[in-house]
């Protein structure tokens, strides 16, 4: 069976994102599966060739054998792409029929349900959340509101839109500080890897990390800080309520975002940390917590009808309480270090994620 990685796209997850295809298309299992690489640059474009195989020192302008594709629904045994400038009638074959597609996009119309929506209309299975899940858990707002209905613990928070921000900036601080009490944190509602998110201690810092925030989103949401926490993330895998969780994990220094040459090319990704040893696996929780942080994770991937696997992130207060921090549907690297103790290597999480979007 073809398998397209999907990988890179217009986020600024960009590079996070082909380092996860990288590794996914390394460890995907080549006796059962063929793999067709399909790289999205920051234009937008799709590209696919052999040379995106050997992504290492990746460089768009390295790579020589790129063409240009273009989706069309997928129809019987019809080749499915076709050469945009010889569209229709004339439509020339670049790649064969593919039978399943494994995104590996962060971000934004690549976790947020845009692609999973493609797929569902070239009627081609595909691993990961659904639209919904997708859409539910790129938006952190909405993450939330789901969550605080299923009674999940959240930190409080409220939100405004960046429409309203330049005549009314009196209105919107002066509505936080009645809703929540600093110190705050400011985040765009809908990016990942921590990009465009500042902490305020007073109103002059909430100003400023507004500002920051409306550069990246339509939304922002701010949300009480929970002070000198533990990170703790666990992960989810299956789809309706047959689903496991993983091991948990303790990150540590994850301040700054690595960039593409830290995570991929100075490590060795051969389904080893290719995030260097920045997090401590299993982490070194009491019993009753790792539980309770196991349950809620299942709850939330349920809550937002979750599919294939997602990373939860935890919060932990000086007194362990556990917090619920968000859902990521497309977790980088696919989160395959929580699955190696779990008894599932890189290539049996992939066979695993494969048989679950076939179901
Ligand atoms: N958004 C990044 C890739 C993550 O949550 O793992
Ligand atoms: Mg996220």
């Amino acid at each position: 069976k073809k398998v397209a990685v999907i990988f890179g796209g217009r986020s600024v997850e960009h590079e996070v994102s082909v380092i996860t295809g990288m590794q996914v298309i390394e460890n995907i299992d080549k006796t059962k599966y063929e793999v067709v690489p399909i790289y999205i640059n920051k234009d937008g474009k799709w590209l696919t060739g052999n040379s995106l195989m050997e992504f290492k020192s990746f460089k768009e302008n390295n790579l020589k054998d790129l063409k240009e594709i273009i989706l069309s629904p997928n129809h019987g045994d019809k080749n499915i792409y076709a050469h945009p400038e010889s569209l229709g009638l004339f439509g020339k074959k670049i790649i064969d029929k593919i039978d399943i597609v494994f995104p590996t996009i962060h971000g934004t119309n690549g976790e947020d349900g845009t692609i999973q929506g493609l797929f569902e209309l070239m009627n081609i299975p595909y691993v990961g959340g659904g639209v919904l899940a997708s859409s539910v858990g790129m938006d952190k707002i909405l993450m939330k509101d789901v969550f605080k209905a299923n009674n999940l613990p959240i930190v409080d928070y409220t939100w405004f839109y960046r429409s309203r921000w330049e005549n009314n900036k009196d209105d919107i601080i002066k509505n936080i500080e009645e809703k929540l009490e600093y110190p705050l944190f400011v985040k765009p509602a809908n990016l990942g890897s921590s990009i465009g998110i500042s902490k305020a201690k007073d109103r002059e810092s909430l100003i400023k990390a507004s500002e920051v925030a409306i550069e990246y989103d339509r939304k922002i949401i701010v949300e009480k800080s929970v002070e000198n926490p533990r990170e703790i993330n666990c992960a989810v895998m299956g789809y309706d309520e047959e689903i496991i969780t993983s091991l948990c994990e303790e990150p540590l220094g994850w301040e700054e975002i690595l960039t593409f040459e830290d995570k991929y090319v100075k490590s060795n990704a051969k389904g080893g940390k290719s995030s260097g040893e920045r997090r401590i696996i299993p982490a070194d929780i009491e019993e009753n917590i790792r539980i309770q942080i196991e349950t809620i994770a299942k709850e939330a991937f349920i809550s937002i009808d979750g599919r294939g696997t997602s990373r939860i992130d935890f919060l932990l207060d000086e007194n362990n309480k556990v917090y619920i921090n968000e859902i990521n549907t497309l977790p980088g690297s696919v989160a395959f270090y929580l699955w190696e103790g779990k008894g599932y290597p890189f290539k049996k999480l992939i066979n695993e994620l494969i048989d679950i979007a076939i179901k």
